[in-house]
């Protein structure tokens, strides 16, 4: 089995938790920076780092088509885990399946609470007082798998979902490159 520290992430847009993971790498290597948009801004960064890349415009491909040759790239790479990083679209069951307890993502809330798309504008509607981040692993019920690592966010009253998501992002990028590198230690 491939090694557990050589990493592939995967976005799908601007990246700055891919970044975060690059830049504060340790115990870890990203391998392989992989994307279903080819204008994801991260993809340049990626580039201009050094770091391998690999792109396949997802648009109108099927599912089990996109992750099969997904997996021969991590494959090539000898890709041990696989980090979601802003990845906007659903794996399918094979590729779960196939890294299963080999993928983990990060997600802007305090897992099991708040699931799902728009995190921040629902912690507001909610009337919380406290939100955060989880790193978790991926199985096939969406952000559910077992929780790694989270980190406590405080909202504030004057709050608008754009200043609680740049509090939680910078949280995210302390939490994700600790929880990664603990993960593959163990
Ligand atoms: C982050 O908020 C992450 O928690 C969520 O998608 C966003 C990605 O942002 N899964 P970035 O592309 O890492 O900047």
């Amino acid at each position: 089995m491939a090694d557990p520290a050589r990493v592939a992430v995967l976005i799908s847009g601007r990246g700055s938790n891919m970044r975060a993971l690059v830049e504060q790498a340790q115990s870890y290597r990203v391998a392989l920076v992989a994307s279903n948009k080819p204008l994801a801004a991260g993809l340049d960064w990626a580039r201009s780092a050094g770091i391998p890349t690999w792109c396949w415009d997802s648009k109108g491909v099927p599912r089990e088509a996109f992750d099969a040759a997904l997996t021969r790239a991590l494959q090539d790479h000898e890709i041990g885990t696989v980090a979601l990083a802003g990845y906007m679209r659903l794996l399918s069951p094979g590729f779960v399946a196939q890294w299963s307890g080999r993928i983990v993502n990060i997600h802007p809330s305090l897992l099991p609470a708040y699931r799902g798309l728009d995190t921040h504008a629902r912690v507001l509607a909610a009337g919380e007082t406290e939100t955060g981040c989880t790193v978790h692993l991926v199985t096939e019920e969406l952000d559910a798998g077992r929780i790694l690592g989270s980190s406590k966010v405080p909202v504030e009253p004057s709050d608008t979902p754009a200043t609680l998501e740049a509090r939680v992002l910078a949280a995210e990028h302390r939490l994700y490159p600790a929880a990664l590198a603990k993960f593959v230690r163990q």
